[in-house]
């Protein structure tokens, strides 16, 4: 077992705090693992309940009635199934004495669920779970965790080829089984051509028009697929971001796959020899490396950007946090300088501080705020920045 120890500890904070908690996270990322450590640490009784099984629908069919009289922690396990559970979870979530907290668990955002979640407005705290990080994993894994990715069965897949399978696998799997139990109408073999189409505009600004061409459907539509993808964690799309200037700066998202093993699976990359000479290499590698910095940095998905000037200036990844600006440039070289975009951006957005991630060994200062940094140095070199200068 890897430990997760840190999401763990995050999950009986916010079950002190809430009455109800949501554990959000893609199909077969862990949630139900972690949800069973949560309840061996928890003090008092506890009840699980899983939506995909017939016995726990049929044991509530009338879930205000039958939860009532439950106490300590309840378990509610692929909300997703019923959506209607949010309307009663709201009136034992508003009991006081609160005789009951409910952690609940599914694989698709509360976008998506929508009119149901919003009944919960206020009485829940939602977490993400991604999958392994290099904390998990030991930093010294990291080029298994970029090959295969962060799925736990991909990750610990006794070899390459039972990883790719588990991969293939779980792609077929959430395209023939969990798009269509989410009332999603597009046919698996269109989805997957997006998908894999999606797979070569990995890391690039969106382009509505031009997916809509090859589907032969509407801008709206094709951004339809795009939405279903992000909001069941499969893909992340980054804002761009504005800033009060008289250059013209690019207003659509950017579209990443979130795990790098799923990328490599619908790229056709097998293997560690095949990925480094892929002409994709270095945008697998920036993907990767931008979900892991979002993790180690604990942002919120409204807090990161990115952003580019029609001029050419970019900057990576943008993380805003009130008036709190850090930029981070990935560069999947081992020894990277100072660039004329990093400049523009450490000027024109004001930066605090600008890390520039690389994929060698390395940590040494680029000048006053900026800092160049190995990926597996990241999380040490965010607790202790540099003076720089
Ligand atoms: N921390 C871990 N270490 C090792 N293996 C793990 C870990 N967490 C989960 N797994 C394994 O990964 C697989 C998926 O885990 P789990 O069923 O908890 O995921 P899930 O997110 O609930 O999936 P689903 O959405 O399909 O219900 C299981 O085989 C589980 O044993
Ligand atoms: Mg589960």
């Amino acid at each position: 077992m890897i430990k997760r120890n840190a999401h763990l500890e995050i999950l009986l904070r916010r079950l002190r705090e809430n009455p109800v908690v949501g554990l959000l996270g893609p199909r077969q990322v862990g949630k139900t693992t972690l949800a069973g450590q949560v309840a061996a640490r928890w003090r008092g009784p506890t009840r699980r309940f899983d939506f995909e099984d017939e016995r726990d629908l049929d044991r509530l069919a009338a879930p205000a009635r039958a939860l009532e009289a439950l106490r300590g922690l309840v378990i509610l396990d692929e909300v997703q199934r019923r959506p209607d559970i949010f309307a009663a979870l709201r009136v034992l979530a508003d009991r006081r004495p609160l005789p009951a907290r409910f952690l609940i668990l599914g694989s698709a955002s509360p976008d998506l669920l929508k009119q149901s979640s919003e009944s919960l407005a206020g009485r829940i705290s939602y977490h993400e779970l991604p999958g392994f990080s290099l904390a998990e994993v030991g930093p010294s894994a990291w080029k298994r965790l970029w090959l295969r990715g962060g799925f736990p069965r991909s990750f610990l897949a006794p070899g390459e080829a039972a990883s790719r399978r588990w991969r293939r696998d779980l792609v077929k799997t959430y395209l023939e089984r969990e798009l269509p139990g989410l009332d999603f109408s597009v046919p698996a073999g269109t989805m997957r051509r997006f998908w894999t189409m999606l797979a070569h505009a990995h890391g690039q600004v969106w382009n509505s028009a031009e997916f809509a061409r090859s589907f032969g459907v509407s801008d709206k539509t094709v951004r339809g697929y795009l939405d279903v993808l992000s909001d069941t964690y499969m893909a992340r799309l980054l804002r761009p971001w504005h800033e009060n200037l008289s250059k013209r700066q690019v207003k659509s998202p950017k579209a990443y796959f979130r795990d790098s093993g799923i990328f490599h699976q619908l790229s056709g990359i097998e293997g560690y020899a095949q990925l480094q000479t892929h002409p994709r290499c270095g945008a697998s590698w920036e993907g990767f490396a931008i979900e892991q910095t979002i993790q180690l940095t604990g942002a919120w998905d409204e807090q990161c950007h990115f952003w580019a000037t029609h001029q050419g200036a970019e900057l990576d990844l943008l993380i805003v946090r009130g008036r709190g600006r850090v930029g981070f440039e990935f560069k999947y070289g081992r020894a990277p300088g100072l660039t004329p975009s990093m400049r523009a951006a450490l000027k024109d957005l004001g930066l605090d501080r600008l890390w520039v991630v690389h994929a060698g060994d390395e940590r040494y200062s680029l000048g006053a705020r900026v800092e160049a940094v190995p990926l597996t140095g990241l999380a040490q070199a965010l607790r202790a920045p540099g003076r720089g200068g």
